[in-house]
């Protein structure tokens, strides 16, 4: 993590909690940040539509920033079930997480389809985190570097600012497995991203984005990853599930 980045901790609560646990895991972390006035990091909780409006409720007054799993990209209309980003940003939600491995595979989401989405939240003026990350057999085949350079290409809306828009690199194999890449293949693929970026923003805006790590990452392996240069925090699944776990995460952050 270098300068001009603060690391965001984001977490992405998936399909999970009813209101009792959304309300309480929420008021938890907002207790906790409300008495921590220095801290070095930015947070923020995906809770499902479902518990949107209640966590945002329970996060008044606290840091905290509220954010969403995925929207459509449409603005309104007749799209049953789906819900649009100026809903989202209508409930004060900062971030949409787009182009999760799980929505790209379970909904067959395409980076033509994530573009769009991540443009209709940058339209609304929040940031999209645009998630990219290659399979293990992708891995195992010598193709990391060349998936995630055109994840990054066909996802990542032009133009893109660093305000609008933060990457999570979750490699999928890594998600819910409680396995890891090396600190040294996090590094490389980060470093490919900062180059992609910069190539396509311009130095200036790219130097500003942050690329996050995400994949099992817990309180014991968060602390090398988040040392890593180009990793600017962490996108956390389960373990964003316990405002103890969660906060720990956030604690490693220098
Ligand atoms: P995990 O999930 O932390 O449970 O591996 C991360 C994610 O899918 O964003």
């Amino acid at each position: 993590m270098s300068v001009p980045r603060r690391p965001l901790i984001a977490g992405n609560w998936k399909m999970n909690g009813l209101r009792a646990d959304g309300g309480s895991l929420a008021s938890g972390l907002s207790d906790l940040m409300k008495n921590k006035t220095d801290a070095v990091f930015d947070l923020a909780v995906c809770p499902p539509f479902t518990l949107i409006a209640a966590v945002g409720d329970a996060l008044a007054g606290s840091a905290i920033s509220l954010g969403a799993q995925d929207c459509h990209p449409a603005e309104n209309g007749a799209y049953t079930g789906d819900v649009s980003a100026a809903m989202l940003a209508d409930l004060g939600c900062d971030f949409v997480i787009v182009g999760h491995s799980e929505r790209r595979t379970n909904h067959e989401e395409t980076d033509t389809a994530v573009q769009a989405k991540a443009a209709a939240v940058q339209a609304q003026g929040m940031a999209a985190i645009i998630c990219i990350g290659e399979t293990e057999e992708q891995r195992d085949g010598g193709k990391t570097l060349d998936v995630v350079k055109s994840q990054l290409a066909g996802s990542v809306p032009e133009p893109s600012a660093a305000a609008n828009t933060v990457i999570a690199y979750e490699p999928i194999w890594a998600i819910g497995t409680g396995r890891t890449p090396s600190t040294d293949e996090v590094r490389e693929v980060h470093a490919l991203i900062r180059a992609e970026l910069t190539a396509a923003l311009g130095a200036e805006e790219a130097v500003g984005v942050r690329v996050l790590y995400g994949g099992s990452m817990n309180p014991e392996n968060a602390g090398d990853l988040l040392a890593l240069e180009d990793v600017d925090g962490g996108l956390i699944g389960g373990a964003s599930l316990t405002a103890e776990d969660f906060w720990a995460i956030a604690q490693s952050c220098v």
